[in-house]
């Protein structure tokens, strides 16, 4: 990353000013109500910073993946309800991808969004690594700055990446490597070891020969599994896989299997030795980021080994970053979601900074008149 990017302060005095205020309001909702405002709560300091100098502040945000027409289940009412409770007198716009300019990032769509407006703040950190209108398309032509959030998403993921303290341990879960691939070879750069749960630990187990009977895996990524472990012993690292698995027989009971699982079981969950030796390494860690769930703790049958490693990021005295998504969903579901340093707002986002050390929100706040 390189050059400045503006803050609050760059603004200028924004006394009497519009200001427009980009945020992550997509927030998981269930039968239109919010199940978790964190997103919004996250903004609320941005917000609050503008307010008490004398701005107006508008809002706009994405709400889930609507293509390009208005749709109710994705309208932006219930977050406006909720804003209003936390910030009253703020605007907030109607979802951006009700219009098909955001996402194809129309200079239409940008011109309609910025008229009337005097500034542009981006805090939405969870979808700066969207090239969308209301990303990049304000900062051409208005002063511009991070908010708050976003500046506090940037100074952590990237010191991950930069000036990490060592040992450093990444913890990896969720069902897809093929997703992760990228951040993953990036990751391999800087930690001293990688822990290995969720699904995709069976593609790393049927690339080290063991059988994970009808487990969910990628056929097409053993051979890129079988790589990185060659990979990371050249370079002595650790890859820490599971040594024990929670799952199902061919009949479907519930059983805790070894590191081979027989034909027809399918694992759900790492076991309690492999969430023991997980916990013992980020113990022992000074820096710990964690991404992705160790097995379907949606489940309560399935949830042991990720509550094992949630509670370890909790009482570890290492700096503790949890990426957003479903980590930080099993985070909130444990109730340990304060218990750590940073609980990104961002799930792809995130990865994607730790991956490539930039952010198409970030490349576009740096090329603003005020920058
Ligand atoms: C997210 O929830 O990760 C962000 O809001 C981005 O949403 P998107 O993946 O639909 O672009
Ligand atoms: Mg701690």
């Amino acid at each position: 990353m390189s050059g400045r990017i503006p803050t609050l302060p760059d603004l200028g005095d924004v006394r009497g000013k519009r200001v427009l205020v980009r945020t992550d309001f997509n927030v998981p909702m269930d039968g239109g109500a919010i199940t978790d405002d964190f997103r919004i709560r996250a903004a609320l300091p941005t917000i609050q910073w503008l307010l008490e100098r004398g701005a107006s502040v508008v809002t706009a945000s994405h709400l889930g993946r609507p293509k390009g027409t208005p749709e109710p289940k994705y309208s932006m009412e219930p977050v406006r309800v909720r804003l209003a409770e936390l910030a009253p007198g703020v605007e907030l716009l109607e979802n951006l991808r009700f219009d098909p300019g955001e996402e194809a990032n129309d200079p239409a769509f940008v011109a309609r969004l910025v008229d009337g407006i005097d500034a542009y703040v981006d805090d939405a950190f969870g979808a700066c690594h969207r090239a969308h209108a209301s990303i990049v398309g304000p900062p051409k032509t208005l002063p511009s700055a991070m908010g708050l959030l976003l500046q506090r998403e940037v100074e952590v993921l990237m010191s991950l990446r930069e000036s990490p303290r060592h040992p450093f341990v990444a913890v990896l879960g969720g069902s897809k490597i093929s997703d992760k691939l990228g951040v993953v070879e990036a990751l391999m750069q800087v930690v001293d070891s990688l822990v290995v749960g969720g699904a995709m630990c069976f593609t790393f187990l049927a690339a080290k020969g063991y059988g994970i009977g009808d487990s969910l895996f990628e056929p097409d990524q053993v051979d890129t599994c079988r790589r990185l472990l060659a990979d990371a012993a050249s370079a002595g690292k650790a890859i820490y896989l599971p040594e024990d698995i929670v799952g199902v027989d061919a009949r479907g009971a519930v059983a805790t299997f070894g590191r081979s699982l027989p034909a027809g079981a399918k694992g759900f969950d790492i076991g309690p030795g492999s969430a023991a030796a997980f916990s013992d390494v980020i113990m022992d860690a000074r820096t710990v980021f964690w991404n992705g769930p160790m097995g379907m703790f949606e489940d309560p049958r399935f949830e042991a080994g990720t509550r094992t490693v949630a509670q370890a990021m909790a009482d570890t005295k290492a700096f503790t970053v949890v990426g957003g998504g479903d980590s930080a969903a099993a985070l909130a579901q444990f109730r340990l979601d304060d218990e750590v340093d940073h609980v990104s707002t961002g799930g792809g986002a995130s990865l994607e900074l730790l991956e490539l050390g930039d952010l198409p929100g970030l490349e576009a706040l740096r090329k603003a008149p005020n920058a």
